[in-house]
């Protein structure tokens, strides 16, 4: 794909794709990760600069992208707020002229969503959500290719989701309307999810559960995130106080199915949002779920540069 060709796709929230478009990713995924473990060279993105720009932190995030696209054959610029214009109020806009005239593809993680739209509207190559305030599609693409690889497809399969009405929470509501599958969320009072901001089309994705224990009741899946994200840190005293009984522990993985996966999409904080029993536990799949970063990013970008192979 060029720069400005017609059929450019952006992947700003996790419902810019469709189904058979991520059933696509994720056999690319899995054959990509399959070459990486056989140190097989496949470099389809010699000569092609990924721009990332971060105005958050970031160590998962920053790696997988990164060393994805030297994988690939590609190079990478890296961006801060800090070090760059953008932190001198250089508008987004013209960020976005000047850098898609520069790169083939952008990475971006920012605070509101709005300034990622703002960039992409004005950028001639890809651009990808790499975490805003309100959405993270990159980690729910890991996610479900490790529940793929240790337990075949989540269509029908029922995800708990503990904890705050968040960016990963309004993700996993857009990943189970595309691909078929319910969520169950427990969010203490005024952290609920609205349906709205996570930018579902109907509620029948989901089901709201006071009681943390009565969401992961027959779940395929228990997953939970810190109780402060990034941004809200003014907020961390109230949450701690408010999120107290919203931490996965055994109790609760006990009552969800006897092969359920735990996934978190790290960092973690043992002893707040999940037990360390839990996270460093038999049914934790939190190292896998970090790897995948890595191989479901490399087919997302071999994807929007080069559409699909063969
Ligand atoms: N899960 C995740 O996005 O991690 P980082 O904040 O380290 O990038
Ligand atoms: N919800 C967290 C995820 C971090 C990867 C945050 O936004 O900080």
């Amino acid at each position: 794909m060029k720069p400005g060709d017609s059929l450019m796709k952006h992947y700003l929230q996790f419902k810019d794709l469709r189904a058979e478009e991520y059933a696509y990713l994720f056999e690319r995924a899995r054959i990509i990760k399959q070459r990486f473990k056989n140190y097989e060279k496949y470099q389809p993105l010699t000569d092609r600069t990924l721009a990332m720009i971060f105005e958050k932190a970031s160590t998962r995030t920053r790696v997988s992208f990164e060393a994805g696209m030297y994988q690939m054959g590609g190079s990478v610029v890296h961006l801060t707020t800090g070090d760059s214009q953008l932190g001198r109020a250089e508008p987004v806009e013209d960020s976005a002229r000047v850098i898609s005239r520069m790169c083939d593809l952008v990475m971006i993680r920012t605070y509101e969503q709005a300034k990622l739209v703002a960039f992409a509207a004005h950028s001639r190559v890809p651009v990808i959500n790499g975490l805003t305030n309100e959405y993270h599609p990159c980690q729910i693409l890991a996610d479900i290719l490790t529940f793929i690889e240790h337990r075949g497809s989540m269509q029908g399969k029922v995800v708990a989701w503990v904890g705050d009405g968040n960016n990963m929470a309004n993700t996993w509501l857009q990943a189970a309307e595309i691909l078929g599958f319910t969520v169950h969320v427990s969010t203490p009072g005024g952290y609920e999810v609205d349906p709205q901001v996570a930018g579902i089309t109907g509620t029948g994705c989901y089901k709201v559960f006071k009681d943390p224990m009565a969401a992961c009741r027959g779940a395929d899946l228990v997953t939970t995130d810190v109780w402060t994200s990034m941004g809200y840190e003014a907020e961390n005293e109230a949450r701690q106080k408010a999120f107290a009984d919203w931490c996965v522990d055994a109790e609760m993985m006990a009552v969800a199915k006897p092969d359920a996966l735990f996934m978190h999409c790290l960092p973690a904080h043992r002893g707040e949002e999940v037990s360390a029993e839990v996270i460093d536990g038999p049914q934790s799949v939190v190292w896998d779920e970090a790897e995948n970063r890595l191989h479901a990013q490399k087919a997302l970008m071999e994807y929007l540069l080069l559409g699909r192979i063969g």
